[in-house]
């Protein structure tokens, strides 16, 4: 059966995708920004606007990092703005289960889902450093094998929050100037390991009952967690291969937990290029991956896995010759990347190998392995790749992040969607009212 794909724009914060440089480039701040990216994708059909999270400024060498775009408005304050000026767009924002309260972010999306109609969507997060921790009460809490006990308990507490009211309670009777028909509406009580809380929660039931749950882990308890309470994934995951390994993984989780194939959407993040013909798409592709990766750029990101000062290397020299400092990263702070270096001296000596081979400096080298664009092509050869990838069963479908904020998804909206279409491999009209329906998923399971 030929499979509908599902598309997701992802409005960028801290990161080096964004290109400052080009004319077109706006504000990440101001609200006009947010609208265009939001409405864009919703003329577009797309399935959810989404917002990832950070929330501490980060430093290199104990600056901040201003090569990355600095600071980020609230994730709620934005989405229900949003709400006001959409009708059908899935509004989906990260928030971390660790520093958070469940009785205070259930609220926060039941609020949400309330004011937007039923297109509240939450990517629950474990997020990754103590570093971000000192800004909290409990700085630097959790150990990360604590986390996703957290977690899972936060996502089972909210969950008995948004389901404290039932579909019906009456909210006012006029005639009897009774507020509530359930005595009992809105108790909760909850004593685990993580929380000792009860009470009443004072928002009624949500049109979609709870958001969609999106899940972004992707250690074995990421997906274990994913398998087990989320509707939807988000991945880094976008190759063929790669992409295949991991859906079967995923999907191949979920029986356990009796669920089925269908009950989760996977999504990796993806970027694109396009012109007028592969060939200029190419070229294009290839200005855009040196603006993003700047000589200072390259020498930041070849710290962050060095875990040393680098700073009196030639970008366009040769890799330094001393090896990486294993131990805590002391370079870089609040990165995903650092993370992602499990193995520091293993990846250096890729990494070696590859600029021998190619004959790379540090910033090409650079460019090399942070490769970030997925599609790269004339309208037709994306449309083509990305219907391939998602009826190949890499994934689902994508959250694209454009290069470009906010326009840079219009050419994609304009230009691919109409081919995906015609292939009627994506709709044209929303033919549900919220997020759940769109993303073609049943109602929400109890965990
Ligand atoms: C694709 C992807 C996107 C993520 N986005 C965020 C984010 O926006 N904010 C955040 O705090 N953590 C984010 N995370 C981090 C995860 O929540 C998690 O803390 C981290 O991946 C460590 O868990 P793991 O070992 O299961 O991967 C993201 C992870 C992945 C894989």
């Amino acid at each position: 059966m030929t499979k509908q794909i599902h598309l997701a724009a992802h409005f960028p914060g801290v990161n080096n995708t964004t290109v400052w440089s080009d004319p077109e480039a706006g504000s990440h701040i101001e609200f006009s920004s947010f609208v265009h990216l939001a409405q864009t994708a919703e003329r577009a059909k797309f399935d959810f606007f989404f917002l990832a999270e950070g929330l501490r400024l980060r430093e290199q060498g104990g600056q901040i990092y201003d090569l990355d775009v600095v600071g980020r408005p609230d994730t709620f304050t934005v989405l229900a703005a949003l709400a006001a000026v959409t009708e059908r767009l899935g509004l989906t924002g990260t928030i971390n289960s660790t520093f958070n309260e469940p009785y205070e972010v259930a609220r926060q999306f039941a609020s949400l889902d309330h004011l937007s109609a039923g297109r509240a969507g939450w990517n629950v997060v474990t997020s990754w450093d103590a570093f971000t921790g000192e800004n909290f009460r409990r700085g630097g809490y959790l150990p990360a094998e604590d986390r996703y006990v957290r977690a899972k308990r936060f996502l089972e507490t909210a969950a008995e929050l948004f389901d404290s009211w039932r579909d019906g309670d009456v909210l006012a009777d006029k005639e009897t100037g009774r507020f509530l028909a359930r005595d009992d509406a809105g108790a909760f009580e909850r004593h685990d390991s993580q929380f000792d809380i009860k009470g009443r929660f004072n928002v009624p039931r949500s049109p979609q009952g709870r958001p969609v749950i999106l899940q972004a882990g992707d250690s074995d308890e990421g997906r274990e967690f994913a398998a087990a309470t989320a509707d939807a994934i988000f991945t880094r995951h976008g190759t063929k291969e790669a992409g295949q390994e991991f859906y079967r993984d995923v999907k191949g989780r979920l029986a356990r937990y009796g669920r089925q194939h269908s009950d989760l959407v996977v999504l990796p993040a993806a970027t694109f290029v396009l012109g007028d013909t592969d060939a200029e798409a190419q070229e294009l592709a290839d200005v855009v991956r040196h603006q993003q990766v700047s000589g200072q750029t390259a020498i930041k990101f070849l710290e962050q896995l060095w875990n040393r000062d680098l700073s009196e290397y030639d970008p366009d020299g040769p890799l330094p010759e001393v090896d990486p400092l294993v131990g805590e990263n002391t370079i870089a702070r609040g990165r995903a990347s650092v993370r992602m270096y499990r193995d520091p001296l293993a990846t250096a000596k890729q990494w070696r190998e590859l600029a021998e081979a190619k004959n790379l400096s540090i910033r090409e080298l650079i460019i090399e392995v942070t490769g970030r664009q997925n599609f790269v092509g004339a309208p037709n050869t994306v449309a083509e790749s990305i219907n391939d990838l998602v009826q190949a069963d890499a994934c689902d479908g994508f959250i694209l992040v454009p290069h470009v904020t906010p326009g840079g998804l219009d050419p994609f909206a304009d230009k691919v969607v109409p081919l995906l279409q015609e292939r009627g491999v994506f709709r044209t009209e929303y033919s549900g009212e919220t997020l759940r329906d769109h993303l073609g998923l049943k109602a929400p399971k109890s965990f």
